[in-house]
């Protein structure tokens, strides 16, 4: 049962893509390669050896998925730009056919009511910048910022949802020191340096943004996964603090006006690249902050194993998607509450929440998917707990709009509320999606009657 009666009147539902992952086109009207393109065009880095070449095809099918969006009848549409469509070598000339490209599609969505919610980074970096030190360095951050001013000028009177960054974390990490993202590197000091150079990036689009668009509402989206100890020992509870600090603490703490968590630092034992007023910048006020949640962590200690030496650890019972993610909404409450009275947070979204299996188009041709339909009630069911106590929850957005590239894992991982059969480009509303609907259509028509 969700309580639907939790959430505000005027509660933003919303689904979320994002540009690499669903716009295909990627040698068309000057877009220049990412890393993802190099990277997922590196054999064997990518299941199937799947790229984003041609993805979803949304570069010419927008139209259509914008009516998607008006079918499930959500408010709101986040999105991300493709850094290397519109400064294709991530600094120097603004391509201006990728410009009016998102300039079409923001006038595109709000004809069809639809409110964009724009992150500027996702990800995909002009690979010019990564052959230049990608995020390893501060210069990157500075482009970043000069991007940012660049569409806040042209998209900002239209357009007053922006998000810097999705994700830091799998950029650093999982790019930068697990080596199973782009840029593919296995290096704890240029992933250290990486994270650093992020946040700072995002402090300072967040001043670009605002410069260049006073209307402006800037937040920023983490990901985040509650950490637990697999036992009572003591070295078991170690484990679950340095699983939260490099999870949690390490993205939230600075952002929040606390520094890096001088634990993490110590373990990490890499010099940051601090230059006096960074902290202010990475500490700026946020307008919002975006959640990314999907499964928790519990963890046993591994002083064998890799930074930060806290080794997963299966629990039995818990259901588990087709990533082989434990399902569980717990954690979501937990995360949104954490945020709230731990971190001082006045406006929260849940930017991304969902779940991939392996969906076929049945031969009555529609796509039944019951157990993503379960996750997404049980999910926001989680997400009205919070709200009853005390978390500003203002929206959610789905993950996702339409099956995408899922990275590293290619085309396999479905995790749309919109089947893609990628042969055809032929899109089927799964039964989540309808189910999604109608908990919008009773959430509004019970906020009408209120
Ligand atoms: O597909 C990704 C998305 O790009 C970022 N957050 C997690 C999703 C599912 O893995």
């Amino acid at each position: 049962m969700i309580d639907l009666a939790a959430f505000p009147r005027d509660f933003v539902w919303g689904t979320a893509t994002s540009a690499y992952q669903i716009e295909g086109a990627v040698g068309e009207d000057g877009r220049a390669p990412s890393i993802w393109d190099t990277f997922s065009h590196t054999p064997g880095k990518v299941d199937n050896d799947d790229h984003g070449d041609e993805a979803c095809d949304h570069y010419h099918r927008w139209p259509e998925d914008i009516s998607l969006m008006k079918r499930l009848g959500t408010d709101a549409y986040r999105m991300s730009l493709a850094w290397p469509r519109v400064v294709p070598d991530g600094d120097g000339p603004v391509n201006a056919a990728g410009l009016d490209f998102y300039d079409r599609l923001v006038d595109g969505l709000l004809d069809a009511g639809i409110t964009p919610s724009v992150t500027l980074y996702h990800w995909d970096l002009p690979q010019s910048l990564q052959d230049r030190g990608g995020w390893t360095v501060r210069d990157t951050a500075e482009h970043l910022a000069a991007y940012a001013s660049v569409v806040a000028g042209r998209l900002g009177d239209r357009v007053t949802q922006w998000a810097t960054l999705n994700e830091p974390l799998c950029s650093a990490w999982i790019g930068h020191l697990e080596g199973r993202m782009a840029p593919g590197l296995t290096d704890l000091t240029a992933a250290v340096r990486a994270s650093y150079h992020l946040l700072l990036g995002h402090g300072l689009a967040t001043q670009a943004v605002r410069a260049a668009a006073p209307g402006a509402r800037v937040g920023l989206v983490t990901n985040h996964s509650t950490v637990e100890a697999a036992s009572a020992r003591p070295e078991d509870v170690a484990a679950a603090v340095r699983g939260d600090g490099h999870t949690n603490r390490w993205w939230l703490d600075p952002v929040y006006g606390r520094g890096f968590p001088a634990d993490m630092r110590e373990l990490y034992g890499v010099e940051l690249p601090e230059r006096a007023g960074d902290m202010e910048t990475i500490a700026a006020p946020l307008d919002w902050h975006g959640l990314n949640y999907y499964f928790p962590v519990v963890v046993a200690d591994d002083p064998e194993g890799p930074v930060p030496y806290a080794r997963e650890v299966r629990v039995p019972g818990l259901p588990r998607t087709g990533m082989d993610w434990p399902v569980d909404d717990s954690g979501l409450e937990a995360l949104l509450l954490r945020l709230t009275d731990d971190y001082g947070v006045r406006t929260l979204y849940v930017t991304e929440n969902g779940s991939s299996f392996p969906d076929t188009v049945g031969p009555d041709g529609a796509v039944h998917d019951p157990e993503r339909t379960r996750y997404l009630e049980q999910h926001l069911a989680a997400c009205a707990r919070a709200v009853r106590k005390g978390a500003p929850l203002a929206g959610y957005y789905a993950w996702s709009l339409l099956d995408n590239f899922e990275w590293a894992y290619g085309y396999d991982k479905r995790f749309g509320l919109v089947h893609v059969d990628y042969a055809t480009q032929v899109r089927t509303l799964k039964t989540s999606g309808h189910r999604y609907a109608e908990i919008i259509r009773a959430h509004r028509e019970a906020s009408a009657g209120s």
